[in-house]
C-alpha cells in the first residue's frame, strides 16, 4: 500500500516501515562511526522500541556487540493497517542485529504486568543465563498496577497554581496562550504510580530474586530536569514528582544490589522530540527554540548521540561522574548557561510571526514525522510498500 502520514494532534496514526527501517540504519551507522564501547554484553531494554530506549538497544548491540532483549508495547500490523512505529523499528533492529550475528529477541506486551516480567525472566534463563545491564526507558500515560489491579493515569499538570504561558501547535506554527489548572493530590499520586520508580524496582527485584543478574550489574532509568520556562508543568509539576520518585528509587535499588556489586543510576537526558514529549504542553515551543540555539552552537544531539555519550563518556567510562544528587547528566549541553540565556530571550519574543525566524519549527516537525518513518531522506514514499512486516523473534 501507499502509506501517508495521518496525524491526530500530537500523534500520527500511521507509520512507514521503510522509513522506520532507515531511521534504525542511520542510528546504527552513527554508533559504528564512533567506534567500540567497552560496555555490557547481555542487555535488557525495557521500553526498547522508540526514543531513548531504542537508541540504548542500538548502542548496546552495535557499540558493544551485546546480546539484547527488548520489551515494548506496540501495535502489530494487519492487512491494510500499519503497525505502530516501534513495531517497525524493532523489526528492522532485529533484522540488522541478526545480520551482524548478534542475538536479539523481543517481547511485546505490558511491561507493568507480572506476566511480562516472568516471560522476560524465562527468556533470560533459557538464552542468556544472566544479564549485566537493564535500561529502563518506559514512557506511558497509564499503568495497571499488578498487585491491586487499579489503572492509574498520569497527568501533566502544575501543582498549586494555574499555569499560564504560551505553546505552539507545531503543525500550524500558531503560538497561542495555554492555561492549565493545578492538579489534585490524587493526580500526583497517580502520576507517581505510572512514571515513578515502583515498577523499575519491581523489575530489578524480580530479576535479582530469579538469579539472573550478573556481578557488577548496572541499571539505568531516564529522567529530565529542564529550565525555568518549563518548570511549572515539568519538574515542579506532577511529572516532576514522578521523576523525583524515580531518582530516589535509584538509591533504594543500589542498596539491594550491594552483594553483586551492582549499581542503579538515573541519567538526566536532553529534551528531544519523541512520541512522549510531543504530548507535553509548552515543551514543543521550548524544543523549537532550543533546537535552533543548540544547532547554531554545534551542540545539538538526537537520542542516539545522547546515548552514545552516556555509554562512552559516563556509564562505561573509568569513572561514572554524577552530580551532587547522584545523577548522571547528559543534559549538560542543553543546560549550559549561554544556551539557556539565549533560549529565554527567544522565549519572550516568540509569537506566530517570529517563530519561523527565531525557532527551529521545521526541525521539530521533521523530527516528529521522522518518529513515524516519514520525511526520511532516501525513502521513496510513492512506492507500494508491504505494511505487514514481522518481527523475527515474535512471528
Ligand atoms: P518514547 O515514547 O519514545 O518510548 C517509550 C517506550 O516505552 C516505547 O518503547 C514503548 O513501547 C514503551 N512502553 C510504553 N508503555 C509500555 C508498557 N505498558 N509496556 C511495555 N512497554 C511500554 O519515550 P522517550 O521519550 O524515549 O522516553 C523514555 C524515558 O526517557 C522516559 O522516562 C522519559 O521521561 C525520559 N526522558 C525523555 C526526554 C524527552 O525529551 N523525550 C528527556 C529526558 C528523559
Amino acid at each position: 500500500m501507499i502509506i501517508e502520514p495521518r496525524t491526530r494532534g500530537f500523534i500520527c496514526i500511521t507509520s512507514h516501515p521503510t522509513g522506520c527501517a532507515q531511521n534504525v540504519k542511520n542510528q546504527i551507522n552513527y554508533i559504528q562511526s564512533k567506534g567500540k564501547i567497552e560496555g555490557a554484553k547481555k542487555v535488557l531494554v525495557i521500553g526498547a522500541s522508540t526514543g531513548f530506549g531504542l537508541a540504548s538497544r542500538i548502542t548496546s548491540a552495535f557499540g558493544s556487540d551485546a546480546a539484547t532483549i527488548g520489551v515494548f508495547f506496540e501495535k502489530p500490523p494487519a492487512k491494510g493497517k500499519t503497525a505502530s512505529a516501534g513495531w517497525y523499528n524493532s523489526a528492522a533492529f532485529e533484522k540488522e542485529a541478526n545480520h551482524a550475528g548478534l542475538y536479539a529477541k523481543s517481547i511485546n506486551g505490558d511491561a507493568f504486568s507480572n506476566e511480562i516480567k516472568e516471560e522476560t525472566i524465562q527468556l533470560i534463563k533459557e538464552d542468556l543465563e544472566q544479564i549485566d545491564l537493564v535500561i529502563y526507558s518506559l514512557a506511558s500515560p497509564a499503568r495497571t498496577h499488578p498487585e491491586t489491579g487499579i489503572r492509574h493515569k498520569s497527568t501533566l499538570k502544575p501543582i498549586g497554581n494555574t499555569f499560564t504561558d504560551k505553546t505552539v501547535d507545531f503543525h500550524t506554527g500558531v503560538v497561542k496562550p495555554v492555561s492549565i489548572d493545578p492538579c489534585s493530590d490524587e493526580d500526583i499520586a497517580n502520576t507517581i504510580a505510572v512514571m515513578g520508580g515502583e515498577d523499575w524496582k519491581m523489575w530489578i527485584t524480580k530479576l535479582k530474586n530469579a538469579g539472573v543478574l550478573a556481578t557488577n550489574f548496572k541499571t539505568v532509568a531516564y529522567s529530565y530536569i529542564g529550565p525555568e520556562i518549563t518548570e511549572a508543568v515539568y519538574r515542579k509539576g506532577t511529572i516532576g514528582m514522578a521523576k523525583n520518585d524515580l531518582e530516589k528509587t535509584a538509591f533504594e535499588i543500589s542498596d539491594t544490589l550491594k552483594n553483586i556489586d551492582g549499581q542503579a543510576f538515573v541519567s538526566v537526558n536532553k529534551a528531544l522530540v519523541t512520541q512522549s514529549s510531543s504530548a507535553i504542553p509548552v515543551i514543543p515551543l521550548y524544543i523549537s527554540l532550543l533546537y535552533k540555539v543548540m544547532k547554531e552552537n554545534n551542540v545539538h544531539e538526537g537520542c542516539i548521540e545522547q546515548i552514545q555519550r552516556l555509554y562512552a563518556d559516563r556509564l562505561f567510562a573509568s569513572e561514572t561522574l554524577t552530580d551532587t544528587e547522584g545523577r548522571i547528566r547528559v543534559d549538560d549541553w542543553e543546560m549550559r548557561a549561554d544556551i539557556q540565556d539565549e533560549v529565554s530571550k527567544l522565549w519572550k519574543a516568540a509569537d506566530t510571526d517570529s517563530l519561523s525566524q527565531i525557532g527551529d519549527l521545521e526541525g521539530y516537525r521533521n523530527d516528529f514525522f521522522n518518529l513515524f518513518g516519514f520525511k526520511v531522506d532516501g525513502v521513496n514514499y510513492e512506492e507500494d510498500t508491504e505494511e505487514v512486516v514481522l518481527i523475527p523473534s515474535i512471528s
